[in-house]
């Protein structure tokens, strides 16, 4: 976000602050830190945290949508986003507000991400490949990640740069927890797209790697960054 001392900047989709307020830090006392989120619960939440951390007087949530901000054009130095494109119809709307409310050269990131990279480790594949579409489309957007690129480059954004984020777990119990699999697992059955046999390997098979030590799963993100153009009234230059 290339951020500096005094900045104003804005984290969209924020949930309880757990950027904004290491945000904080990055614009200093006399920078200002905007968090957005839809859901009133984070809201409060991520204020109470602000408070708690001693920066309430900078770092300020508020329940707004990302589809549509109350903030004028150019307002902010720097914009953010993190795991809120995979929640949103149109994210074309969104990176396009975020757009609107950078200033001319102003830096753009967003992160998300990309669901269909899910990958376990296990020997009934065709099982896992039908649980990774579905667990994909329960998403509006669960291919949200590997869209950013498009979507900065359609936005004409400057300087765009794209950063991988791999993670890997060993732990079943948690990997199970953080991929909501009891719920995916749960609506695939009423669905018809697993059958209650097949869900039985599936779990026997995941059951013994997690008793053999030998679980495995994967996972990517993946963070782009691009800055706002702006154009010469006069020669027509790109001017930063
Ligand atoms: C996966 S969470 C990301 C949380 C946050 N980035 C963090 O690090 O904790 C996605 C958040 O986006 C919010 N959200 C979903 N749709 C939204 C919208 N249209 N406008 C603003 N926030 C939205 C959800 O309420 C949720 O808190």
């Amino acid at each position: 976000m290339h951020l500096q001392i005094g900045h104003r900047v804005i984290d969209l989709g924020c949930g309880s602050g757990t950027d904004t307020i290491l945000l904080a830090e990055f614009v200093g006392p006399t920078g200002k830190v905007i968090g957005v989120d839809t859901d009133n619960q984070m809201i409060i939440t991520a204020n109470k945290k602000a408070k708690e951390a001693g920066v309430a007087d900078r770092v300020i949530h508020k329940h707004y949508d990302a589809m549509s901000l109350p903030f004028d054009s150019d307002y902010f130095d720097a914009c953010h986003t993190e795991r809120l494109f995979q929640h949103v119809l149109n994210a074309e709307n969104v990176l396009s507000e975020m757009v609107r409310i950078t200033r001319p050269g102003g830096w753009i990131v967003a992160a998300d991400s990309d669901h269909s990279t899910l990958s376990i480790d296990n020997s009934v594949t065709d099982v896992e490949w039908r649980m990774r579409r579905f667990r994909t489309d329960k998403f509006r957007s669960g291919y949200a990640g590997r869209q950013l690129y498009r979507l900065f480059k359609q936005q004409n954004l400057a300087d765009i740069t794209v950063e991988i984020f791999p993670f890997f777990s060993t732990d079943y119990t948690l990997t199970r927890y953080f991929s909501l699999l009891d719920e995916a697992e749960r609506e695939a059955i009423a669905a018809g797209i697993i059958t209650k046999e097949e869900l039985r390997r599936w779990h026997a098979d995941l059951e013994q790697a997690d008793e053999d030590s030998v679980f495995f799963a994967s996972f990517t993100m993946i963070l782009v960054a691009g800055r706002k153009n702006s154009v010469s009234p006069h020669a027509g230059d790109l001017i930063f």
